[in-house]
């Protein structure tokens, strides 16, 4: 099958090269030309695990090509559109214009009897204004909604075996034939057994956000009950473990700490509430600004929590602040926790330098101000206080005993519940988390 791919960031990127080991032909379109030239010369232009590789073997196979001219996509029978929707500055909307322009940019390429296939995270009602636009101008284009549910740093895995694959359609003939069409597209997924939920356009567009919601909404359950343990000496990586037992509930996204960050969780709640706002259902999501801002406390109560820590005052003190990434195996440091934790110490006069095994220069265009280094021994080195805000797994194997030497003062915060408690206070050190005693 012939394919396009609109928008080469971290989802459309990963679904071209996805797309060619699948045994597809796939031309990648982005109006970044260094974006665009980087993926051909088998560069990702963002850390992803497994990425480099198979972008390697997909060129190599000569199905792959990546350009800046929306005119290649003509010939293809499936055309993906991949682009993203961030926030609206100073609103909690999402930005749709990156939709629009790919969708203006696609139109005049298409043919009869393609498929256009909407994989970006959008509101409700998007789907529906671009099928009326392919009606009046591509007649005989049908648009599928086909949402995306991938995880940075599993990008590669989620996206060959997904959990399920969820088609919106509008009804009629031409569906089943676009509907058959994806089916090919994604035939060895399929023929695994991934299940398959056909529903109306709407239908799809809110099980994207509605399942990113139930995510934040747990992750945030699990901070709140976080809070009640700060509160009474609980524990809350053990009431986790406790509740997490009950399959009804399950352990997954339940780890307590900085909270959620990255490109989709805030921006996604965000704008859902925006857009249920006006379709004059907001009360159905006001739980969603508490989620939000239960969120945000988090952040703040790591600033306090190292405040308190140093005595009452941050203003010119060393910290160390391991992991700039809004989580780890990313060098994605959209809305990251612990780089919002930086910012705002600095900012609040501590002297602040960061590490991160990744994510360092996306954190310097993003903070140039703070100060970065590229090894933890260095991000260490005569620290008064440590601050963990990315569970990279080398952070998490780190000896006590040997850092110590490094420290000023052995004091660390855990604000990802990554650490053995124990391990660090038998080194001599000051342990503490968000949530635990
Ligand atoms: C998320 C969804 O998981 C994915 O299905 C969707 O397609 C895009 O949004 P992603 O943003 O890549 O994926 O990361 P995810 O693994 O969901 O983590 C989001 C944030 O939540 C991270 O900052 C992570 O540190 C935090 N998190 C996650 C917690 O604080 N606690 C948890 O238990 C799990």
């Amino acid at each position: 099958m012939r394919i396009s791919v609109f928008g080469c960031g971290y989802l459309g990127a990963v679904h071209a090269a996805c797309m060619v080991k699948l045994g597809h032909e796939v031309v990648g379109i982005d109006v970044i030309e260094a974006q665009v030239t980087a993926l051909a010369e088998g560069r990702a232009p963002f850390h992803e695990p497994g990425l480099p590789e198979l972008l390697e073997e997909a060129l190599a196979t000569g199905r792959l090509r990546f350009s800046t001219d929306a005119a290649e996509a003509a010939g293809a029978e499936v055309h993906f559109v991949c682009v993203g929707t961030p926030q609206k500055r100073g609103e909690n909307a999402a930005d749709l214009r990156y939709v629009q322009a790919a969708v203006d940019d696609l139109i005049p390429h298409l043919s009869p009897g393609d498929v256009v296939v909407g994989k970006s995270t959008v509101p409700v009602g998007t789907a529906e204004n671009i099928a009326a636009r392919l009606w009046k101008d591509a007649p005989e284009v049908t648009l599928l909604w086909n949402p995306e549910f991938l995880r940075e740093g599993h990008a590669v895995d989620d996206t060959l075996r997904p959990d399920r694959f969820v088609y919106g359609v509008q009804a009629g003939e031409a569906d089943a034939r676009a509907v058959a069409r994806l089916d090919e597209v994604y035939a060895v997924a399929l023929a695994d057994g991934t299940p398959k939920l056909v529903t109306d356009l709407a239908t799809a567009q809110l099980v994207k956000v509605a399942a990113n919601s139930f995510l934040a909404t747990k992750i945030s359950f699990i901070n709140a009950m976080a809070e009640l343990c700060e509160a009474t000496g609980a524990d809350v990586t053990q009431l986790a473990d406790a509740i997490g037992l009950d399959d009804r509930i399950g352990r997954r996204f339940l780890d307590a700490g900085l909270g959620f960050g990255g490109g989709c969780l805030p921006k996604d709640i965000r704008a859902f509430m925006a857009r249920a706002g006006e379709l004059g259902a907001d009360q159905a999501l006001s739980f969603l600004r508490e989620v939000d801002a239960i969120n945000m406390r988090r952040r703040v109560r790591m600033v306090d929590l190292a405040r308190e820590e140093l005595g009452g005052s941050i203003v010119q003190r060393r910290i160390a602040v391991l992991g700039a990434a809004f989580k780890p195996h990313s060098d994605d440091v959209r809305d990251s926790p612990a780089l919002s934790v930086a910012a705002q110490m600095q900012l609040q006069g501590a002297s602040v330098t960061v590490t991160d095994p990744w994510a360092v220069p996306n954190a310097r265009k993003k903070w140039p101000d703070l100060t970065f280094v590229d090894n933890v021994e260095d991000a260490l080195r005569g620290a008064e206080l440590v601050l963990v805000g990315t569970e990279w797994p080398e952070y998490v194997a780190l000896d006590p005993e040997k850092v110590s030497r490094l420290v000023k003062d052995r004091r660390i915060i855990d604000g990802r519940n990554c650490l053995d408690p124990t391990a660090w206070r038998d080194a001599g050190w000051t342990y503490r988390a968000l949530g635990r005693p």
